[in-house]
């Protein structure tokens, strides 16, 4: 495994050192610099799980043969192009979410010199994807099913960010209106799509499937990508920041998170009064007493509890294997 990781790591320097040569635009040493720091501090840092899981779903798909080095190679391209995606809406998300730290290190527009630069350096990360695809994948026969992926994808992620961001001004007028239904329309669209579903449909059209025969795998995909952002939720008020490399912002910033959700489930009237008057307030008091009613009401203890609920055929190894591969 940490091999097989090495290896990713050495493609992303084939792709970034392609990336800072790409003879369509012509680099200064300055330009070219800013590239380069600003992908080594936003590309590689994170857990890869995303980019890692094409490879592994593709050698399942494969029926756990070996890959080749070349399908290695492009699987692991591939992987980046999803860690490259990621980064864009991270850069962009932590200014909009107004965080301070990512991935243990400041948020990039929080450093100095960069500000509202970080803008227009989502916008190059969002634009470095298709060079990629482009430069490793144009005689492919999937190649335009996977730039059209990558485009769905998108579509459908920033239009997550879009209704968490504005249900944040429903719940000012009425915080009654957060529920279970609502987290669960937001985290699909911004994160399940592109975390759980992206890197398995990538793997299929590698493996020159086409996606509409496997709507059971997307489902299961999307399910599990909601419990995964339910967990996002939980540690964004009860991890560990030196654990998460982030410090929660949710409660400050008035989210739809699935601890507001239930905390509002189990609430008395006296109870959702605090809530009203204490959720989404930028002052460590009220963040306080926010967290304190959260010990009260027990949160920490129902996560492990909390099930999710999906249907799929025992008999399909491939989705029995991707369970496996995403739980471990
Ligand atoms: C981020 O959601 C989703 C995307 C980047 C598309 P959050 O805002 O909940 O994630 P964190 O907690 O900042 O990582
Ligand atoms: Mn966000
Ligand atoms: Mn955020």
């Amino acid at each position: 495994m940490s091999d097989l990781r090495s290896k990713f790591l050495e493609v992303y320097s084939v792709l970034k050192s392609e990336l800072l040569n790409d003879p369509a635009f012509e680099f200064t040493d300055v330009s070219r610099q800013w590239v380069d720091r600003m992908l080594d501090y936003n590309v590689p840092g994170g857990k890869l799980n995303r980019g890692l899981s094409v490879i592994d779903s593709l050698k399942l798909l494969k029926d756990g043969r070996e890959l080749t080095d070349d399908e290695i190679f492009h699987a692991s391209a591939v992987g980046w192009c999803i860690e490259w995606l990621q980064a864009y809406f991270l850069v962009l998300d932590d200014i909009m979410d107004g965080s301070h730290t990512r991935r243990g290190q400041p948020c990039w527009f929080r450093l100095p010199k960069i500000g509202m630069i970080a803008v227009n350096d989502g916008i190059l990360l969002r634009n470095h994807i298709p060079r990629i695809l482009k430069k490793h994948f144009r005689g492919k026969p999937y190649y335009v099913d996977l730039l059209d992926l990558f485009n769905e994808v998108e579509f459908q992620t920033a239009h997550g960010q879009l209704i968490d961001l504005i249900t944040t001004h429903e719940g000012e007028k009425d915080l009654s209106k957060y529920s279970l239904a609502l987290h669960r329309r937001i985290v699909q669209y911004k994160t399940a799509y592109y975390s759980f579903y992206l890197p398995v449909a990538c793997a299929l059209l590698m493996a020159g499937e086409d996606l509409e025969s496997h709507v059971g795998v997307k489902n299961i995909l999307i399910e599990m990508g909601t419990y995964f952002q339910v967990q996002d939720d939980y540690l964004d008020c009860f991890g560990d920041p030196k654990v998460i490399g982030k410090v929660g912002t949710d409660i400050q910033d008035f989210k739809c998170s699935w601890v507001v959700v239930k905390a509002l489930e189990l609430s008395n009237e006296e109870q959702k009064k605090l809530l009203h008057e204490n959720y989404g307030k930028d002052d460590q008091i009220c963040i306080e007493k926010v967290k304190e009613l959260y010990k009260v009401l027990d949160i920490q203890v129902i996560l492990p509890v909390y099930s999710f609920s999906f249907t799929f055929s025992g008999s399909n190894r491939f989705i029995k294997s991707l369970l496996l591969l995403h739980i471990s």
